[in-house]
């Protein structure tokens, strides 16, 4: 099937396997490998993306089924070598040891600030329950949401 798929504001027009999932469209097909992928279940948040202006695990979404959307990945946060306030303050709390999570915590929070600037401590730690991290111990990064959200 033919897709086209607008990406961090560039448009994308491939075909596709209908059963291809929208992390490996973005991965493999438009080589955009910012998301990662730690489970291909839906458990992990590693593939967090923003679907048409909603958070999505991408390995739950067919590439299919954004065809036609608007798909914000991590690599559309900074502008050129200017960090967003979120990923800068990422870098201060020390909010990632291997990265692995980073990407997909990384557009939780901006997809819970966005919608909510002021989040309590609740609302943040919230958000980020789909995220996975396995070197942090959460601590930093609820710590850097939160630096941000004030
Ligand atoms: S790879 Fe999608 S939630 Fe883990
Ligand atoms: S920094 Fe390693 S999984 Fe989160």
């Amino acid at each position: 099937m033919n897709v086209a798929v607008t990406v961090n504001g560039t448009v994308y027009e491939r075909d596709v396997e209908a059963r291809k999932l929208l992390i490996h469209f973005l991965r493999d097909d438009i080589d955009l490998t910012g998301s990662h992928i730690g489970c291909d279940t839906g458990n992990c948040g590693a593939c967090s993306v923003i679907l048409d202006g909603t958070l999505v695990k991408s390995c739950m979404v067919l590439a299919v089924q954004a065809n036609g959307s608007k798909v914000e990945t991590v690599e559309g946060l900074a502008d050129g070598e200017q960090l967003t306030a979120l990923q800068q303050a990422f870098t201060d709390h020390h909010a990632l040891q291997c990265g692995y999570c980073t990407p997909g915590m990384l557009m939780s929070a901006t997809s819970l600030l966005r919608s909510n600037p002021s989040p309590s401590d609740e609302e943040i730690r919230k958000a980020l329950q789909g995220n996975i991290c396995r070197c942090t111990g959460y601590w930093n990064i609820f710590e850097a949401v939160k630096s941000v959200a004030r």
